[in-house]
C-alpha cells in the first residue's frame, strides 16, 4: 500500500500518515456506560413553496419510498431461535476467521484454540451489528436534518420517507441484538468522529455526501456481505429487508448530489472531495475492531500493526468500497481538481471498483421479491 503525505491530509484528518497507528490509537474509546452523546450543531431551516414534484428521479424515489414501506413488528419473524455459537461456527466455516493466522506470530493471538477464535467471532459479529445499530441512529438524525436543510420540495418529502425508514433500522437491529445476542457494543470511536463531523456540518450537501454516500454506501455492501455469508435465518430477512430501504437510501444521495455539484466550482468540489476521503479514512479505521480485540483482552499495540497489513482483512475492507467509488465517480468527485479523489483512493487500495454499477442505476433490483446482487 502506498502511504500518503502530504499537508491536506494532515490539515483533514490530523495525521500525515493515514497509517500512522500511534495517532489511530491516542483517539480514547468510547465510554461503554454513557447514555446520551450531545453535539452541538447550528442549521437553516428552509421552507420552500414551490410545491411541485420538479425532479422525476426523486419523484420516482419517493413513490417507491411508500410502497417500500413494511413493518419490523409483524414482517419479521423474532420466534426464530438464534444459537449464536452454532451460527458462527458454520458461517467462520464459510468466511475464514477474517484473518491470517500465520502472521499473528509472537502475539497473544499466535495461543488461541478453536474456542477463542470461536468467541472472537462471536465477538466480531455483536461489534459490526452494533456498529449497523449505532450508524443506523445517525442515518435518523442525519436524514431527519435533510428534511429541514435541503431547499428542494421533493427532497424533503422523500427525506420524510427514510426518517421512518431509519426509525424501523434502528428498531431491528437493537431488537436482534438485545433478544438474540444479549447486548450491544458501544460505537466505534472512529465512526462516532464520523458521525459528529456529518452532524456538525451546517451545508446540507454535506449530511448527503457524509451520510448517504459514504456511510449508507459502505452500508449496503456490508449488509450484502453479511447477507451472503450467514447461514442464521432471521438475520438474512433483517438484511434483506433492510437492503431494499439502504438502497434507496444511496440512490437518494447520487440523484440530489449530481444535480449539485454539477454546478460548483473546483474550490467548493476540493471542499467535498476531502470530507469523502476523510470519511473513507475513519470508516477503514473503525475496520480494525480496537473494541473486539480488547474484550478479548489482547493490547491493540500488539496486533494492530499486523491487522493493517493483513491482506485477508484488507481484501474484506477493500469490499466494502465496492458502492462508494462507483458512486463517487458518478457523482464526478474522482477526476475533479486533478484526480486529487482518485489518487486517495488508490492510496486506500479502493479504486478497483470504480466502474461498477452505481447505485442511482442499481437500486430498483433491491426491492424486495428481487434475488439481490451482493459483494462479490
Ligand atoms: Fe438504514
Ligand atoms: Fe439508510
Amino acid at each position: 500500500m502506498t502511504l500518503t503525505n502530504d499537508h491536506d491530509d494532515l490539515r483533514i484528518i490530523g495525521r500525515a500518515d493515514i497509517n500512522d497507528l500511534d495517532a489511530i490509537l491516542a483517539i480514547p474509546l468510547c465510554d461503554p456506560d454513557e447514555a446520551e452523546h450531545h453535539v452541538a450543531a447550528s442549521r437553516d431551516t428552509i421552507f420552500s413553496w414551490d410545491y411541485s414534484m420538479a425532479r422525476p428521479g426523486l419523484h420516482k424515489l419517493y413513490e417507491k419510498a411508500k410502497t417500500g414501506q413494511w413493518n419490523a413488528t409483524t414482517d419479521i419473524d423474532w420466534s426464530v431461535d438464534v444459537d449464536v455459537e452454532a451460527v458462527m461456527t458454520k458461517d467462520l466455516e464459510v468466511l475464514g476467521a477474517g484473518v491470517d493466522k500465520t502472521l499473528y506470530v509472537g502475539t497473544p493471538v499466535e495461543r488461541w484454540d478453536d474456542r477463542q477464535w470461536l468467541e472472537f467471532g462471536i465477538h466480531g459479529r455483536n461489534w459490526m451489528l452494533s456498529q449497523f445499530l449505532h450508524g443506523e441512529q445517525g442515518a435518523l438524525l442525519c436524514t431527519s436534518k435533510i428534511v429541514d436543510t435541503v431547499p428542494w420540495y421533493d427532497a424533503k418529502m422523500y427525506a420524510s420517507t427514510q426518517v421512518m425508514d431509519e426509525a424501523r433500522h434502528v428498531e431491528v437491529f437493537g431488537r436482534y441484538l438485545r433478544e438474540k445476542l444479549g447486548g450491544e457494543f458501544q460505537i466505534n470511536t472512529h465512526l462516532r468522529m464520523l458521525l459528529d463531523d456529518i452532524i456538525v456540518d451546517g451545508r446540507w450537501d454535506m449530511t448527503y455526501l457524509g451520510m448517504q454516500i459514504m456511510v449508507e454506501g459502505l452500508a449496503l455492501a456490508a449488509f450484502g456481505f453479511l447477507h451472503q455469508i450467514t447461514a442464521e435465518p432471521l438475520l438474512r430477512q433483517v438484511l434483506r429487508y433492510v437492503m431494499s430501504d439502504e438502497a434507496r437510501h444511496v440512490a437518494f444521495g447520487v440523484l440530489s448530489l449530481r444535480e449539485v455539484y454539477e454546478q460548483m466550482t473546483d474550490a467548493e468540489i476540493k471542499d467535498r472531495q476531502e470530507f469523502a476521503f476523510e470519511a473513507a479514512v475513519r470508516m477503514r479505521d473503525r475496520f480494525m475492531q480496537q473494541e473486539v480485540w480488547e474484550r478479548m483482552g489482547v493490547d491493540t499495540r500488539e496486533v494492530l500493526p499486523i491487522v493493517l497489513n493483513d491482506p485477508t482483512r484488507q481484501m474484506f475492507q477493500s469490499m466494502l468500497f465496492s458502492k462508494i467509488v462507483p458512486n463517487c465517480k458518478k457523482l464526478g468527485l474522482l477526476e475533479r481538481n486533478d484526480a486529487w479523489l482518485r489518487r486517495r483512493f488508490e492510496d486506500l487500495g479502493v479504486i478497483q471498483f470504480e466502474d461498477w454499477e452505481n447505485t442511482g442505476d442499481e437500486y430498483l433490483r433491491f426491492e424486495l421479491g428481487n434475488e439481490v446482487a451482493t459483494a462479490p
